[in-house]
Formats: C-alpha cells, sequence, structure tokens
C-alpha cells in the first residue's frame, strides 16, 4: 500500500481559492457538489466572468473601428493574447492564434499542414492520445495518402518506450502528434525528449497540451515543439481553444482564410470573427494563476510569466497529495484497479486524473451512483478511444475518471472514497 500523502503544508489557502469559484458552493437538497469532473471542463472563478462581462457590456463591436466600443474590444483581446503568450511562454504574441476549442483548431490547422506533405510522408500518431488529436491526422492521410506509424505504450507502466520512437522515426516522418498528458491513464508524457527526436528527424511536432495545461507550467520554448494546442475551459476559463505555433513553420503554411481577412500573423489563422468574450476570459483565467503566484512569491512577484509558473509549482504539489491520497484510498477497495501510475515516487509524471476499473462493476453504473450522491465523475472512453482500446476497456465500458484540480479537498476525496466503498460492497 502506498504511504498516505496528507497535505499539511498548503502553502495556499485552499479556502480562499475556493471562495472564487461560486460554483463550488452549491448544495442539492443539502449536500455539496464535489466536482471530479475537471478533465472534462473546470468551473470558472468570478473574475473570469467579471472580464468576460466587461467586454460584453462595455466593449461589443468588431476590432479596428475608430469608435470606442471597437477600441476597447480591440485592447481587451490584444491584452487576452499577451496573457496567453505568457502563459505559453511564447516569444511573441503573434504566435497565439485563438478559436473555438482544441478540435476545431486542430481540424483546421491540419488542412493547411496538408498542403505541404506529399503520398508517402509519415506521421506519427500515439495510442495514447485523446482522439482530437488522433482523427484529424487519420483524415488528413485518407486526402493525402499519407502513411501512418503508431507510437504504443506500456499497458503496465502506462508510459511510453521512446526506444520504440527511435525505430519509428525515419527520414519520411513529417510530423509527430502527441499528447502532453492523457486525459485517460493521466501519465505525463516527456514531451521534451519526443519533439527533440522529431526535430532530429525534420518532422514538426504537434503538442496536444489540453490535460497538461490546467496543472504544470507551459513552456513552448523549453518543449522544443513546433505546435502547442490547449483549451481554456480546462484551465479554468471559458470554452475556447488556443493554439501556439513556431513562426517560421506559421510562415511556411497557407493559411486556410477568406480573401479580404488579414494576411499576417496571428489574424491569417482566426478566420471569422472570434468570440472576444470567450478570448477575454482566457486572459483572466491566465490572470488567476499570475495572481496566485503573486500571492506566493510575496514581495518579489516578479513578471507574470514568473507568478504563473510560481503558481503551477505550488498548486502541483498540492494536487499529487490530494492524487496519493485518492489511490492509497482506492488501492484498500477490493476489486479495483487504477488504470495509470500509482507508485509513490512517479506521481510527478502523472497529472492527477486517477481513472480506475473495477472487477464486478461497469464504469457506468459507478458514475450514476455517485451523481446520486452528488459526486461528478465521467466515465467511458472520453474520447481517448486509442488507450482504452490498447487497455481492453473499450467493450467493458471504458473507465471511472476522478479528476482533481487544486480547488479540491481532502475532504472531497474522503467523500468520495466512503462513497466507493458504500456502492461498490
Ligand atoms: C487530451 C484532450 N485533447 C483534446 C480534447 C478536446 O478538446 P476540445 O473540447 O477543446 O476540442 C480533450 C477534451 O477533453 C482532451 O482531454
Amino acid at each position: 500500500m502506498l504511504p498516505a500523502n496528507t497535505p499539511t503544508e498548503i502553502p495556499f489557502d485552499v479556502d480562499a481559492i475556493r471562495d472564487q469559484f461560486p460554483s463550488l458552493a452549491e448544495t442539492d437538497n443539502g449536500i455539496a457538489r464535489i466536482h471530479f469532473d475537471n478533465p472534462a471542463g473546470t468551473q470558472v472563478p468570478t473574475r473570469v466572468v467579471e472580464r468576460m462581462s466587461e467586454c460584453l457590456l462595455h466593449g461589443n463591436a468588431n476590432i479596428g473601428g475608430f469608435f470606442k466600443t471597437s477600441e476597447l474590444a480591440g485592447a481587451l483581446v490584444d491584452e487576452a493574447r499577451s496573457a496567453m503568450a505568457d502563459f505559453f511562454n511564447a516569444p511573441s504574441t503573434d504566435e497565439v492564434i485563438f478559436g473555438q476549442n482544441m478540435t476545431s483548431l486542430t481540424l483546421q490547422l491540419s488542412r493547411s499542414i496538408g498542403r505541404h506533405l506529399k503520398t508517402g510522408d509519415e506521421i506519427v500518431l500515439s495510442r495514447m492520445d485523446h482522439d482530437a488529436n488522433v482523427e484529424p491526422w487519420l483524415l488528413l492521410a485518407r486526402d493525402h495518402k499519407l502513411e501512418i506509424r503508431w507510437l504504443p505504450f506500456d499497458t503496465d507502466s502506462f508510459e511510453f518506450d521512446l526506444s520504440t520512437l527511435d525505430d519509428i522515426l525515419s527520414e519520411r516522418t513529417r510530423l509527430v502528434c502527441v499528447g502532453g498528458a492523457s486525459n485517460l491513464t493521466g501519465t505525463i508524457n516527456d514531451v521534451k525528449s519526443i519533439c527533440a527526436k522529431a526535430r532530429d528527424v525534420g518532422a514538426w511536432s504537434y503538442i496536444d497540451a489540453v490535460q497538461s495545461a490546467p496543472h504544470i507550467a507551459t513552456d513552448v520554448q523549453d518543449l522544443g515543439c513546433d505546435f502547442l494546442v490547449c483549451s481554456a475551459y480546462k484551465f479554468f476559463g471559458p470554452h475556447q481553444g488556443i493554439l501556439w505555433g513556431r513562426r517560421e513553420v506559421l510562415e511556411q503554411l497557407d493559411p486556410y482564410k477568406v480573401r479580404p481577412a488579414p494576411a499576417e500573423l496571428p489574424w491569417c489563422f482566426e478566420p471569422g470573427t472570434q468570440s472576444h468574450e470567450g478570448l477575454v476570459g482566457t486572459g483572466a483565467a491566465v490572470d488567476y494563476f499570475a495572481e496566485i503566484g503573486a500571492a506566493l512569491a510575496g514581495s518579489g512577484a516578479g513578471t507574470r510569466r514568473e507568478q504563473i509558473v510560481a503558481a503551477f509549482e505550488q498548486l502541483f504539489e498540492y494536487e499529487k497529495s490530494l492524487a496519493a491520497q485518492l489511490i492509497v484510498g482506492l488501492d484498500d477497495i477490493p476489486g479495483i484497479t487504477v488504470q495509470g501510475i500509482t507508485a509513490p515516487e512517479a506521481l510527478n509524471r502523472r497529472v492527477p486524473t486517477v481513472s480506475f476499473t473495477h472487477s464486478d462493476h461497469r464504469p457506468e453504473a459507478i458514475a450514476e451512483a455517485l451523481a446520486r450522491r452528488n459526486i461528478f465523475v465521467w466515465n467511458g472512453h472520453n474520447y481517448g478511444l486509442e488507450p482504452a482500446k490498447a487497455l481492453g476497456l473499450l467493450e467493458s465500458g471504458g473507465v471511472l475518471r476522478v479528476g482533481i484540480v487544486h480547488y479540491n479537498t481532502g475532504d472531497e476525496i474522503d467523500t468520495t472514497l466512503n462513497a466507493l466503498e458504500d456502492i461498490l460492497s
């Protein structure tokens, strides 16, 4: 059994954090709601909603006009782009591209990337990825007669063996697509090494950071990737997708755009009118992290980027302690198998998204029973079709997924473990 890792020395006030999220205080017939549905979408702090309403109430106009509302909309959108550049540690705001969500951005950008590829070129896809970083490339391969090479993962360790990637990569590889963290197993992948290997054979890398972005600081320069995409609604913002692309690479691509739209970065990759309020709310979510980081750093608060990094470091420590508490408790319940990393010394290599199966109860039945106790979780493959298939779980209903973030508490985990013991006994 794992040693309990109770969060005794949290350097931030979890209650003060929770107070910023009105939805966390909601009850039904006196029963508190427990949000462990976070990998599918997090709750939103008041500041995000306030900034979005400022945009809608005072700056509701298209950008580029001579009048007040248009000027304000432009300034708010510029600020959101600059916040996301800090979030990504992007060298420039021009490389930050907004879109409806991660899936739409990927489908859209894959069209432009496809124009660079020719019959027989190879794309590496992973068996651990969410379908949003799989099917757009399978469709592209179909349209351009490209070859797909699959990167498997070890179904015992829930990690890639990167020596396999060496065997798969060749001078024909043009693109390597992989996730920062799995939405099913929770594994954090060694994206930096994967990108270096891709670069060594002259391939571009396309990173799905949707599940890593809420938990660990994203640094596109350190990762050495060519594209990285995520979704603000997974990190306490509104429904909004954001893509970072390396300038030299973006400049080689043909954007799919209409004729009057600007030809310059980043707008050439942002067809139509954006959800300005979504962009602004996304910037506010970044500032939410920065404010936590600034409070942690005290008087030497530093740049917004430094504040963001400081926040993630501490929040992730806390999340890891909650994940350890959950894993220890699940380990004590007969019939449960955690479908992911469980070793205490390896919790750095997973996000606190803990999926499990039970020998006698289907995930759907467990999720329904938990929902009756106001504990919100997801069940199924959660669009992680490839990992669910690789783990042999597709036919049996996938997994039951408990997704922790930093506004969750040890008490919520205890309540959930008690409920599970009861339901599964
Ligand atoms: C790892 C991962 N990638 C991509 C997506 C799709 O994101 P979006 O809803 O923004 O298209 C999800 C959604 O759950 C996800 O978990």
